[in-house]
């Protein structure tokens, strides 16, 4: 279902982009002069948003998953090789890995944070690995610092899906500047949009000057084309959204932090709910609000909760086992336990800056009831 009609249809949809006054005028200024393709709006929010994560480089695209494609090229994977990554995410992850021509090769989770395990990564590579590719799930960086000590110790180049990271914190230091490179999403779920678009992000300037004409079908100025790339290129007026947008990050990030802390309160006397673990060393930005029931009581629970104006969604269903990932690589239910009951029981529920108390209130309410009664 398209994404925007379900925060129109629902009482209390999953996630709700606030589009503001300012946001406006910024798309309107870029519009009235004229900036439709990239131009000084995609170098202004480049600029802003590396600066934003600490990263040197800033690459702007027209999604996060074009983010994680031309990341996966400029670092060479191709053809016969393989990225460790995780199961338990949007199909983009792997979908980049597969369209670059390599093999995904799933490691799985970890029980409270639901990112990859590091202790079993090691045990995953082999002479064809390339690079290690995680997601920091829903707002929360993976293990970081082993996953990079293992990427230096087998010559591996680290790539973070920080699709939901604008803003995640991982010992101080934010999401983007982490790895070889990360990629990120700005589709309207996202702490901040530009109605579709992306952004790679690194500190290897090799790494941005690829990116920036894998972007342009490959050209380093017109009609002069080094390599094979995409037409990823970001408009200048979804930049001019970004750039506003970016602006208040901050505060919409802590506006999400009191939403999240309502719910923890209450959700924590709710007996047989488990809600999300935030570890000491990370920052949350709460992309999502991912509880765990049981499976009958997850399916259960998410009818009802639609059934009073309450959108719920199951982030994810693991990657693996899509009917295109079963049928190209003959992955079977059993491979990944901690992933598939994930994927079982997990149930994300609505979050977004503006919720209110009440609104948590009449969440947390149903859930209870529901609980009760099953
Ligand atoms: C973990 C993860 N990776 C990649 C993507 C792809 O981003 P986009 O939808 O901007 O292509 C998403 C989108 O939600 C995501 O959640």
């Amino acid at each position: 279902m398209h994404f925007m009609s379900s925060w129109r249809r629902f009482k209390i949809p999953i996630a709700k982009p606030e589009v503001t006054s300012d946001d406006v005028a910024s798309v309107v200024e870029a519009l009235e002069k004229g900036n439709l393709s990239s131009g000084e709006y995609v170098e202004r929010f480049e600029k802003a948003f590396a600066s934003f994560v600490g990263a040197r480089h800033a690459v702007a695209v027209n999604s996060g998953t074009a983010a994680l494609q031309v990341a996966l090229k400029t670092m060479g994977v191709g053809q016969g090789d393989e990225v460790i990554t995780t199961s338990f995410s949007f199909a983009a992850t792997s979908n980049a890995i597969v369209l670059a021509g390599a093999r995904p090769v799933y490691v799985d989770i970890e029980e409270d944070t639901y990112n990859v395990d590091p202790r079993l990564t090691e045990k995953a590579i082999t002479r064809k690995t390339k690079a290690i590719m995680p997601i920091h799930y829903g707002g929360q960086c993976c293990e970081v610092d082993e996953i990079k000590e293992l990427a230096e110790k087998h010559d591996l180049r680290f790539i973070e899906d920080a699709a939901a990271n604008a803003g995640s914190l991982y010992k101080g230091k934010r999401a983007g500047s982490l790895g070889d490179a990360a990629g990120f999403s700005f589709f309207p779920d996202k702490n901040m949009t530009t109605g579709e678009g992306g952004m790679l992000t690194t500190n290897d300037a090799e790494v941005a000057e690829r990116a920036r004409y894998l972007r342009k079908n490959g050209a380093t100025t017109r009609y002069y084309h080094v390599d094979i790339g995409w037409n990823f290129k970001m408009p200048d007026f979804c930049a001019a959204l970004g750039l506003s947008q970016l602006k208040r990050l901050d505060g919409t990030i802590s506006r999400k932090d009191k939403v999240a802390l309502m719910y923890s309160e209450t959700l924590a006397s709710i007996p047989k709910v488990k809600p999300p673990t935030v570890l000491n060393h990370n920052k949350h930005t709460w992309m999502l609000f991912a509880i765990r029931v049981t499976k009958s009581r997850r399916d259960k629970l998410m009818k009802n909760l639609a059934a009073k104006g309450i959108e719920t969604r199951i982030n994810w269903p693991p990657i693996h086992l899509q009917p295109a990932y079963v049928r190209l690589f003959g992955f079977e239910r059993g491979i990944l336990p901690r992933t598939e009951k994930a994927g079982d029981d997990i149930v994300s529920l609505p979050i977004y800056p503006s919720m209110s108390r009440e609104e948590v209130g009449l969440v947390t309410t149903a859930i209870s009831e529901e609980m009760r009664d099953s």
